[in-house]
């Protein structure tokens, strides 16, 4: 039932070429994104959104963190994103003009199906975004979108994730078509490179060693942290939830140029540091800050795109990526940081599959 892996999330992770082939299957007719037969929202009302809410948990709240920025600069409408536990009891601002995309890969989670109700109480139009046919939220959204991942077994989710980030690329893309907020060669251009990521997520599967021989060096520590600036900082908040579910070590994520305004104050001799810098617009902003951990003592593993000659000279270990447009980059980056975690998890002898305190569907508050 594994497939020849040692445990589900191995074999999970290394399913996602295949999920998000699945999770884009039908929905691109010639070389451009048509989601008309499953979004009845007609172009009218597509164009009458004026501010969208994701609301999520966990992992899913980490994909609605990508959406925000796909949204935003593909279809330039203003983007909230909220932890469902959170937007469920703050009274925000929602009206009839605003769309609300619940993220959730079982479709089942309490507090994301409370957030839905409240949001379709105050008039909103529901999109659901879910992994689970027939689930609550596939039943109860106004709209739903399905990822195609495929049953996810392991508690820590991977797939599941990647899934999510397609899907709303899907609805980034048919957005600004809709809207006329980007070209049609944009969006061609961007159709065309989504139709190549399985190809490059199986590139970033394929090496590795470099990932287990970190997960070696940070098995016995105690803190360490994720750093990124813009979607990287995104991708390291869920590569350190990753990490902590599965391998119980403590990590934070900070957005890179946070550090100085108190946490730098943590970096000592040795602490394990993971950079990612994808985002070529901030690249020099994110080698300074490099910089700054590597001169208190800090041990770097940066993540850099495929061709990096810049990053590569400030760090201790790198690991490369296959190169993609700016706004994919997550779908690949985050592929050596489940590798990271699971490594870290099997090297501590841990369950990986099943880690202590939690469960895979959380259905109460
Ligand atoms: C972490 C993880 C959780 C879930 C969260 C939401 O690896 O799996 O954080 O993402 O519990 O679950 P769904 O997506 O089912 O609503």
């Amino acid at each position: 039932e594994k497939g020849g892996y040692e445990h589900f999330m191995l074999k999970e992770i290394h399913e996602q070429p295949k999920a998000i082939r699945d999770t884009l299957a039908g929905r691109i007719k010639e070389g451009i994104v048509d989601l008309s037969q499953e979004i009845s929202l007609t172009a009218e009302e597509l164009n009458g959104i004026d501010r969208i809410h994701f609301v999520a948990c966990g992992t899913a709240y980490h994909a609605g963190l990508i959406g925000k920025a796909v949204v935003e600069r593909l279809a330039r409408i203003p983007v909230e994103v909220d932890v469902a536990s959170e937007y469920r009891y703050r009274n925000p601002i929602i009206t009839p003009s605003t769309l609300v995309v619940v993220v959730s890969q079982s479709g089942e989670t309490a507090d994301t199906l409370a957030a839905l109700r409240e949001a379709q109480k105050a008039g909103a139009k529901v999109l659901g975004i879910t992994n689970v046919v027939g689930s609550s939220v596939a039943r109860e959204a106004d709209e739903v979108l399905m990822t195609w991942a495929g049953p996810e077994i392991a508690v820590a989710s991977t797939k599941a994730y990647t899934s999510q980030l397609i899907a709303i690329y899907l609805f980034g893309l048919y957005l600004a078509r809709i809207r006329g907020t980007r070209s049609e060669a944009q969006l061609k251009e961007a159709t065309e490179e989504l139709l190549r990521l399985p190809e490059k997520v199986d590139n970033a599967l394929s090496d590795a060693d470099t990932i287990k021989q970190f997960a070696e060096q940070i098995k016995n520590h105690d803190n360490l942290f994720f750093i990124g600036r813009g979607l990287d900082h995104a991708v390291v908040m869920e590569g350190s939830l990753k990490l902590k579910e599965i391998s119980y070590i403590h990590s934070e994520a900070y957005a890179a140029g946070e550090l100085k305004h108190g946490t730098l104050a943590l970096i000592e001799e040795g602490i394990p540091v993971i950079a990612l810098a994808t985002q070529q617009d901030i690249f020099d902003k994110m080698v300074s800050n490099i910089i700054e951990v590597k001169a208190r003592g800090a041990h770097v593993l940066g993540l850099a795109q495929d061709g990096d000659t810049e990053l590569t000279k400030s760090v201790d270990e790198v690991f490369t990526i296959p190169q993609t447009l700016p706004l994919f980059t997550p779908v690949v980056a985050v592929i050596p940081l489940q590798l990271l975690a699971y490594y870290t998890s099997v090297a501590r002898g841990l369950n990986v599959d099943k880690p202590r305190n939690l469960a895979k569907s959380v259905t109460v508050e």
